[in-house]
C-alpha cells in the first residue's frame, strides 16, 4: 500500500494543504490571502482569519487534486512553527482535528527545516551534505543540511529579514506590498548607480536594517534637490538596492562555501525568485565550481508541499507527534 500524507500549512498569511504519495506531491494548494496589501504588510488578526475561512476549502481542494478520498491518508503533517501564533493555531487545530477523527497518525514539521527540505520535492535533489541558504518575508539564514533531521544554522539575520528589506525599501519608494517582485521588475530597466553601504557583520550572520535607514537618509537628501527625485530614478534606485542585497546574500553565502568544503549549494524561500540573485548565484556558482539547486518557485514560497516532504521523511524515521502539542511561535 501506498504511503499517503496530508500536510498543512499556515505559519504566516499563505494557507496550504498538499497531498504526497510515496514522496510524490500529487496536489499542492495556496490560498493567498490579498487583504495585507491594504496595509502594507501581514496583519496578524487578519491573517489568523482568513485561515479560519480558508482552511476547509483549501484542504477539500487538495483532497480532490490528488485524487484520493480522505479515507486514504495514513497521517496529517503539519507546521507548528515558527510563525504567527494566531496563524499557527488554525492549522495546528485542524491537523489535529482531522487525525483524531481518521484515526492516523501526526507529525509535526518545523517551518524553517520545510523550506530546506523543499528541494526533494522533485529532481534534481541535492546531495547531503549541502548549504541553504532560505530567504524569505521573514528569514535570512545559512543552514548546513547534513541529512534530513541533522541541520545546523552557520549564519542568519539580526534584524529584518532578506524580504522585508526589499518589502521595506519598497514602502519607502511608494510601492505596493510585498514590494520584492516589483523591485525586481523596476531592477531590470535600471542601473545600480548609487551605492549603499554594505554592513559590517561578523562571519556568517547578516544585517538589513542599516541599508534601509541608509536608504531612507539617501531619499531625503536627494528629494531636498528634486522633489520628484524618486519618481525620476525608481529604476536606478531599485536596481541599486537589489543589487546591494544580493551582493550581501552571496558574500556571506560564499565565505560558507568556502569554509566548509560544500559546493552542493541550495537557495530557497520566496526571495530566491529574485531574477538578479538567481544570475547572481549561476555565476558565482560557475566560478566557485559549485552545484547549485532552486526548487520550483511554488515550492519556494510558504507552501505545504514542503511540509508533506518534512512529513514523509519524519513518518519513515517513525517520529510522530501525539494530540497534546502545541504551536510554536518560536523554538
Ligand atoms: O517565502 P515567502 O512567500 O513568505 C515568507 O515570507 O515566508 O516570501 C515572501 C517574500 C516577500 O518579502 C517578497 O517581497 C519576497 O519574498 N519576494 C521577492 C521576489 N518575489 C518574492 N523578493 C525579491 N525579488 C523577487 N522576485
Ligand atoms: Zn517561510
Amino acid at each position: 500500500m501506498p504511503t499517503t500524507i496530508l500536510a498543512i500549512e499556515s505559519s504566516c498569511d499563505d494557507t496550504s494543504a498538499s497531498v504526497l504519495m510515496d514522496g510524490k506531491i500529487l496536489s499542492n494548494c495556496v490560498a493567498s490571502q490579498d487583504a495585507h496589501r491594504l496595509y502594507g504588510g501581514v496583519v496578524p488578526e487578519v491573517a489568523s482569519r482568513a485561515h479560519q475561512i480558508n482552511i476547509i476549502p483549501v484542504v477539500d481542494l487538495a483532497i480532490r487534486q490528488a485524487g484520493i478520498k480522505k479515507t486514504d491518508l495514513d497521517a496529517v503533517a503539519f507546521t507548528r512553527g515558527p510563525g504567527l501564533m494566531g496563524s499557527l493555531i488554525v492549522g495546528v487545530a485542524f491537523a489535529k482535528s482531522l487525525a483524531l477523527s481518521l484515526d492516523i497518525p501526526l507529525i509535526e514539521v518545523n517551518h524553517m527545516d520545510a523550506h530546506v527540505l523543499a528541494h526533494f520535492a522533485e529532481d534534481p535533489k541535492p546531495r547531503f551534505p549541502f548549504l541553504c541558504l532560505t530567504v524569505s518575508g521573514g528569514h535570512t539564514q545559512i543552514v548546513k543540511v547534513d541529512a534530513p533531521d541533522q541541520m545546523e544554522v552557520l549564519g542568519q539575520t539580526l534584524d529584518d529579514a532578506a524580504g522585508e528589506a526589499f518589502d521595506k525599501t519598497g514602502k519607502l519608494l511608494g510601492l505596493e506590498y510585498p514590494a520584492g517582485p516589483i523591485i525586481d521588475k523596476l531592477a531590470q530597466q535600471g542601473k545600480p548607480v548609487y551605492d549603499f553601504p554594505e554592513p559590517r557583520i561578523p562571519d556568517l550572520d547578516f544585517s538589513f536594517s542599516g541599508l534601509k535607514t541608509s536608504i531612507l537618509y539617501f531619499l531625503k537628501e536627494q528629494i531636498k534637490e528634486d522633489p520628484d527625485f524618486i519618481q525620476h530614478h525608481l529604476n536606478d534606485i531599485c536596481a541599486s538596492v537589489q543589487d546591494r542585497i544580493v551582493s550581501i546574500l552571496l558574500k556571506r553565502l560564499r565565505k560558507a562555501a568556502r569554509r566548509t568544503g560544500i559546493k552542493e549549494i541550495a537557495i530557497a524561500g520566496g526571495v530566491s525568485a529574485n531574477s538578479a540573485l538567481r544570475s547572481g548565484l549561476a555565476e558565482m556558482g560557475q566560478k566557485e565550481g559549485w552545484q547549485t539547486c532552486i526548487p520550483k518557485f511554488e515550492y519556494c514560497t510558504d507552501n505545504a508541499a514542503m511540509i508533506a516532504v518534512a512529513g514523509y521523511f519524519k513518518y519513515q524515521a517513525g517520529q510522530f507527534t501525539d494530540q497534546s502539542v502545541q504551536p510554536a511561535a518560536r523554538f
